[in-house]
C-alpha cells in the first residue's frame, strides 16, 4: 500500500485518504494514520525545475517513524484524559443526584430545641437549642460545613457533618442568608478555638431567606478596601460587620451609662423640638426649612429650651440630634450628631467642672463594667486608659502660652495672641501630646457664644470649658450662662440677634432667674475617643455630612 505526501498541498487531518490526488502534509502523519504503507513524498526531480512522487529516504523515513510513534502516543494521552474526564462527570453527576436526593429532616425523636438568643449561650452547654440569626462565616469541607451564625447579641460556629453537609441546600448557602438552626452546644476542647469557646453540634437547619451568590452576593458589595464613599452607600451592609456593630453597641451602652449618670444625680430627662425658630451657636451653621410659610431651622442645640426647664423640673438632660451645615469637611465633623446636653440650677462655675469630671469617669467606668461594652472597648481600643479624677485643668491664656512655647502657631501661621481661636489642628497636637483630659477653660468673649457668663476677675474672658481628650480634641462644650436680664439683652443686640423672637428665653431671667450652667457634648466624638475610630463617621448610625444624605 502507498501513501502520499505533498509539504506544499498536502493536509495533516484523518479524512485525508493519503492518495496522489489527496496527500498528507508530513511523513509523520502519513505514517501514523497508515503505519504500514510505503511513503513518497513530492519533491523537486535531479536536475530539474520538475516536481514528481519519489520514494521516500531512509534517513526521512526513520525521522518520520519517530514522528509518527510521537503522534500515536499524543493520542493515547488524549484519549485517556477523555475518558478521565467522563468518568468524573459521571461520577459528579452521580453525588450531585445522591445530594438532590438529601432532604434536611427533624429527627422528632430529638429532646425539644429550646429557643434562645446567642447571649444566653453560656447557660446552655449540653442542651439542645434553636438559634435563629444570619450566616456571619461559612466554610465548607469535605464532609464538613461550618457556619458562624450571628443574631446580633453574638456569635456561634456550627458545625454541619453528615447528610447535614453534603446536602444541596449547604453547598448552595450563602453569606447573610438566615436560618433557623438546631442542635446541641458543646463546649470546643482543648486547642481548638471559636467564638465562646463553644460550638453548635448542629442536627438540623433551615433557611428563611437565602441571601444572593454569585455578582450580588454580600462579599461583593462590601470589599474592605472599597471606596469610602462606596462603603457608606451600602452602610444597610456595612453595619453588619464586626467592627461597625460593635462601635454601635458600645453606643447603646455609653447612652444608658449617661442616663444612669443622670438619674444618679437626679436630673430629668426632657425632649426638646428639633424644629425651632432661634438659632443657638451662630447663623452660619444653621440649616433652614419652611415651615408652613414661616422660617424655621433643624436645631443646633437644645440648650436654651434646657434652660427654659430648670424652673419646671430642675435640673435637666436631653439626648437629642443637633444639625450644623458644618462647611468642615474634618474627620471630627458632621451635619447631624447626637447632642447629649445638661443644664444645672444654681450651680457656680466650679461645680460645673466637678460635674462633668464625674460625668466622664463614672460614664466611661459603667461602659468599660458592662458585660458587652467592656470587652469589645478592649477589642476596639486595647490601649485605652479611663480618665480619673481630677482633670488637667488649663485656662485658655495658658494654653496659648503653651502653644507658643511649643512652637505650634495660629491659623495665621504666627504666635498665638490673646483672642486668637484654637483650631482644630493646633488643639489636637496640644491634646495629644498632654495625653491626658484637659478642661480648657476661660475663653475670650468674642470667640464664644453670646449667652455665656463673663468672669467676674476678668470680664474679657468667660466662664466656659472645652473638654479635649487625646486622639479626638473637643468632645464637650460648656458654660455658666448670663442670669441677668439686661446683660443678656445687650448680649442678643450685639449679635444682632432679633431680642423679640428670644422671649421665651429671656423670660428666663425675668421670672426667677438664677445662676446656672451647662454642656453639650458629641456623642460620636466621646465614641471616637472611647473605640479609637478615626473619625466620628465610623460612630454614627447613618453619618450625614457635607454631601452625604443617603442611604
Ligand atoms: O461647642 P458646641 O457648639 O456647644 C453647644 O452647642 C452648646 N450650646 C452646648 C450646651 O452648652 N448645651 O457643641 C457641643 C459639643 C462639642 O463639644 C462637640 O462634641 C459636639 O457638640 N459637636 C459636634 N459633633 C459632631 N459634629 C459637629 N458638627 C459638632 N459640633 C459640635
Amino acid at each position: 500500500m502507498s501513501v502520499y505526501v505533498n509539504e506544499k498541498t498536502g493536509k495533516d487531518a484523518v479524512e485525508i485518504t493519503g492518495s496522489e490526488d489527496q496527500p498528507f502534509q508530513t511523513p509523520a502523519f502519513a505514517l501514523f494514520v497508515k503505519p504500514e504503507a510505503k511513503v513518497f513524498v513530492h519533491k523537486q526531480v535531479e536536475e530539474s525545475d520538475e516536481f514528481a512522487y519519489s520514494e521516500i529516504s531512509a534517513s526521512a523515513l526513520k525521522k518520520a517513524k519517530k514522528g509518527a510513534e510521537g503522534l500515536k502516543k499524543k493520542q493515547e494521552k488524549q484519549l485517556k484524559a477523555q475518558e478521565e474526564q467522563k468518568a468524573k462527570t459521571d461520577e459528579q453527576a452521580k453525588k450531585l443526584a445522591e445530594v438532590e436526593l438529601i432532604t434536611i429532616e427533624e429527627d422528632e425523636s430529638l429532646p425539644t430545641a429550646k429557643k434562645i438568643k446567642l447571649r444566653h449561650i453560656q447557660e446552655n452547654i449540653n442542651a439542645r437549642v434553636s438559634i435563629q440569626g444570619w450566616v456571619h462565616r461559612l466554610r465548607l469541607q469535605k464532609g464538613f460545613a461550618f457556619v458562624t451564625l450571628r443574631d446580633g447579641t453574638g456569635f456561634i460556629q456550627c458545625v454541619l457533618t453528615g447528610d447535614l453537609a453534603k446536602a444541596k441546600v449547604t453547598k448552595e448557602l450563602t453569606l447573610e442568608s438566615t436560618l433557623t438552626i438546631k442542635g446541641v452546644v458543646k463546649k470546643l476542647p482543648e486547642g481548638k478555638s471559636a467564638p465562646g469557646g463553644v460550638e453548635l453540634q448542629t442536627d438540623y437547619y433551615e433557611v428563611i431567606g437565602l441571601a444572593p451568590a454569585g455578582d450580588d452576593a454580600f462579599l461583593n458589595k462590601v470589599q474592605e478596601n472599597a471606596d469610602p464613599s462606596l462603603l457608606l452607600d451600602q452602610r444597610h451592609l456595612t453595619l453588619r460587620g464586626e467592627t461597625l456593630s460593635a462601635v454601635m453597641k458600645v453606643r447603646a451602652v455609653l447612652l444608658t451609662a449617661f442616663r444612669r449618670f443622670f438619674a444618679e444625680e437626679g436630673l430629668t430627662e426632657v425632649t426638646p423640638p428639633c424644629m425651632v425658630q432661634n438659632q443657638v451657636e451662630g447663623g452660619s451653621t444653621l440649616f433652614k426649612m419652611g415651615y408652613y410659610g414661616e422660617e424655621a431651622y433643624l436645631t443646633q442645640s437644645s440648650q436654651l429650651y434646657l434652660e427654659t426647664c430648670l424652673a419646671a423640673l430642675g435640673d435637666v438632660y436631653c439626648v437629642q440630634e443637633s444639625f450644623r451645615a458644618e462647611k468642615s469637611h474634618t474627620r471630627r465633623h458632621l451635619s447631624e450628631y447626637t447632642h447629649v446636653e445638661s443644664e444645672l440650677a444654681f450651680i457656680d462655675f466650679d461645680d460645673l467642672l466637678s460635674h462633668l469630671e464625674r460625668l466622664l469617669t463614672k460614664s466611661v467606668q459603667y461602659v468599660l463594667e458592662d458585660p458587652v461594652a467592656g470587652p469589645l472597648i478592649k477589642q476596639l481600643n486595647p490601649n485605652f486608659v479611663p480618665p480619673t479624677m481630677p482633670f488637667k485643668r488649663m485656662e485658655y491664656i495658658h494654653a496659648l502660652d503653651w502653644l507658643n512655647e511649643h512652637n505650634i502657631p495660629n491659623e495665621e501661621g504666627e504666635p498665638f495672641k490673646f483672642g486668637d481661636d484654637i483650631a482644630e489642628a493646633a488643639e489636637r497636637k496640644m491634646t495629644d501630646t498632654l495625653g491626658v483630659p484637659i478642661l480648657l477653660t476661660r475663653f475670650p468673649a468674642e470667640i464664644k457664644s453670646f449667652y455665656m457668663q463673663r468672669c467676674k476677675d476678668d470680664p474679657r474672658v468667660t466662664e466656659s470649658v472645652d473638654v479635649l481628650m487625646p486622639n479626638v480634641g473637643e468632645i464637650t462644650g460648656g458654660s455658666m450662662r448670663i442670669y441677668d436680664y439686661d446683660e443678656l439683652m445687650a448680649a442678643l443686640e450685639r449679635e444682632n440677634l432679633d431680642k423679640d423672637s428670644y422671649y421665651w428665653f429671656t423670660d428666663q431671667r425675668k421670672y426667677g432667674t438664677c445662676p446656672h450652667g451647662g454642656y453639650g457634648l458629641g456623642t460620636e466624638r466621646i465614641l471616637a475617643w472611647l473605640c479609637d475610630r478615626f473619625t466620628v463617621r465610623d460612630c454614627s448610625l447613618y453619618p450625614r455630612f457635607t454631601g452625604r444624605c443617603k442611604p
